[in-house]
This record gives C-alpha cells, structure tokens and sequence, in this order.
C-alpha cells in the first residue's frame, strides 16, 4: 500500500482524490462537533427512559415519568371544568327567571346554551333558530307552546309530542285522513282560515267555513282563531305558518292534522345545560 501522501501547506493526509490539481484533505470532524453529536446520543437514552418512545405491536413504551398528551389535555379540560364549576353551581341553586338578572350568570347561561343549541337542536331549528317548514323559528315571538322562560324550559325538557310521559301533546284531528270532513268542506274551511289573517280569497266558500270552523276546529283555536299556548294550537290570525300559509299548505294542514314531534333532552342534557338552552332561546325570542 502507498504510503498517503502529506499535503505541505496544511500537514493533513490527503485522500488521494484529486480534481484539475485539487486535492481533497483528509480533515477529522472537529471535536466540538463530535462531542455535541455524543451528548443528543446520551440525551436520546434518557429521553425513551422517560418519555413514551418506542411502538410495540399494539402498544407502546411510556416511560417513566407517565407523560402523555391525552392526559394533558384531560388535565386542562378538568381545569377548566373547575373554573365553570362556580358558575354551574349558581345556575343550578338560582331560579329561571332569576337567572336574567345576574349579568354574570346570564352571560355564563347565554354563551352556554348558544354551544348547547349549536350542538342539539341546530339540525332541526336551524344554526340562527331561524326554523324551517315544520320547525318553528325560534327568533320570533310567535310562540305555539308559550314563550314564558319556564314554557321554554318544559318545551325542552320534556319535548313536542315525544315518548317522555310528560311531553307537551295536543293531537289536530287528521279531518281528511279519517273522513271527518268532505274534501269540499276541508277547501272551504281552509278559504276560511287564509281569510283570518286577511288573505283574500274566495269570499263565498269562507263565509261556508266559517260554521265548519265554529263547529270543529274553535275548541282549540278559539273562536277568533287566535290559538291557545296550553294547548299549543298555534295562532292562525297572525300570517306565521310553521307548514306554510298557501291553500295548499293549509289544506294539507286540515286533511292530515300534522303533529310535529320534538325530542325530549331530560335524559339526553344535565339541569344546567337544560337551564342555559332555556336562558338562550327565550333571549333570542326578544324576552330579554
Ligand atoms: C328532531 C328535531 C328537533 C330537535 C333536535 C329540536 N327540536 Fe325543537 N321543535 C321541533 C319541532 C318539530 C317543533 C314544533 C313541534 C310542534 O309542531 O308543535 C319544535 C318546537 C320547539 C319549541 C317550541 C316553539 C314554540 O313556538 O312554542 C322550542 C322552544 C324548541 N323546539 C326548542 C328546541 C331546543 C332548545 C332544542 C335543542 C335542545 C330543540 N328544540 C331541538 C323539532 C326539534
Ligand atoms: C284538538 C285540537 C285541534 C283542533 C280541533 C283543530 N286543530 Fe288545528 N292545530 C292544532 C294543533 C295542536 C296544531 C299544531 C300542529 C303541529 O304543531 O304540528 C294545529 C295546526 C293547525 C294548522 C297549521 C298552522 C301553521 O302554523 O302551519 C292549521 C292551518 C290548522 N291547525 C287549522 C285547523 C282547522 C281549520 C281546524 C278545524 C277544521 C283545526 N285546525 C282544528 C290543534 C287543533
């Protein structure tokens, strides 16, 4: 073997690899380098001694001081469970109507039943309560079982026509469906009821209705049509629909009675959040 070959102006070896007269030098790592290299590797060691490194086949190694992110992040959740604990308590020992009198408590309430709404009744009431065909709007104040804070709070809790033994139920008979009423009789009560919140239609068949509704449909309407919260049969005067106010909506209405159905939330939401989602729905109906 050669003996390597002594570069003059350095004193390094070479490596024998020479470009157009340039010769590469064989040059050690410095020792500041090496030694940083040494200590990461020393480090690494009792990084998956202590901490959770190493996949195993359906587990992995924890390491000794039981870090773990998802504990991290139970821990801050219970944290902040803790700080909303003060507030949860005050909700739940302070009256409904009380509630809206304490800013601290109200606020607490609103931004609270405003997650709670996000989460369990926007599918149906809509992200702004804004309501679609068959589920009311939320924001105005044209209430079918009442808009009293505590009329809100039963609504929720124990649903429209749902399977909780306390709901709020009141059954439209199905005049069509069940033969209670002609075909021609439903159009002429229906020309009847557009004509209770001014809609002009064909004058003779209303005056006709106008018996029929007397006859069957005031013990829950009234006899103005103007509805009946405890019987939660809506206003028919006041031109808000919750089917629509088109004859057709309204004969659709009379020939099969509706019947919307609202979940009850007692066993699905804890007191407070019931109490919070009562706070916020009756603040967006203007009850504030
Ligand atoms: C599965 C659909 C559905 C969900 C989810 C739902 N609702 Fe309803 N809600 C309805 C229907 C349908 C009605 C109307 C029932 C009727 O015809 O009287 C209603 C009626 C109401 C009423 C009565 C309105 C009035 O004019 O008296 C309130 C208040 C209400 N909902 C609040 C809520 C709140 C708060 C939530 C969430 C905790 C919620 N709803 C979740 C379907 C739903
Ligand atoms: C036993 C009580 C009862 C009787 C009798 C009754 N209704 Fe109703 N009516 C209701 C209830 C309750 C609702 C709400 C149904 C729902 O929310 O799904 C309703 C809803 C309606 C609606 C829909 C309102 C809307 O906002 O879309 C119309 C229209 C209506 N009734 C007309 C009549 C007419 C006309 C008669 C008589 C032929 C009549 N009702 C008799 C209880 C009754």
């Amino acid at each position: 073997m050669a003996k390597p070959e002594i570069d003059d102006v350095t004193g390094f070896e070479t490596t024998g690899h020479e470009w157009d007269g340039i010769k590469e030098l064989n040059k050690p790592l410095p020792k500041w380098w090496l030694w940083v290299l040494y200590v990461t590797i020393i480090w690494s060691f009792g990084y998956w001694i202590a901490y959770p490194a190493w996949p195993l086949v359906s587990n992995y190694t924890k390491g000794v001081l039981g870090y773990s992110q998802r504990q991290v992040v139970m821990d801050s959740v219970a944290a902040a469970k803790a700080a909303q604990g003060k507030f949860r308590e005050a909700i739940a020992a302070t009256e409904l109507s009380e509630i809206r009198t304490r800013p601290d408590l109200l606020n607490f309430a609103l931004a609270g039943g405003k997650a709670a709404f996000g989460d369990n009744c926007a599918p149906c009431h809509g992200r702004g309560a804004q309501g679609f065909k068959g589920y009311p709007n939320l924001n105005d104040d044209d209430w079918i079982w009442g808009g009293e804070i505590a009329e809100i709070h039963q609504t929720i809790r124990y649903g429209i026509r749902s399977d909780h033994d306390e709901t709020r139920v009141n059954d439209m008979p199905k005049f069509g469906i069940d033969g209670i009423l002609e075909a021609a009789q439903i159009n002429d009560v229906s020309e009847f009821v557009l004509s209770l919140s001014g809609k002009a239609g064909d004058a003779e068949a209303a005056e006709r209705g106008r018996a029929i509704f007397a006859e069957q449909c005031i013990a829950c309407h009234g006899e103005e049509g103007k509805g009946n919260t405890e019987l939660g049969s809506p206003n028919l005067t006041d031109a808000i629909w919750l089917y629509g106010g088109s004859k057709d909506d309204i004969v659709e209405s009379v020939r099969t009675g509706r019947g919307g159905v609202m979940p009850s939330f007692t066993a699905r939401l804890d007191d407070v959040t019931l109490k919070q989602l009562a706070v916020y729905v009756h603040a967006l109906g203007g009850g504030l």
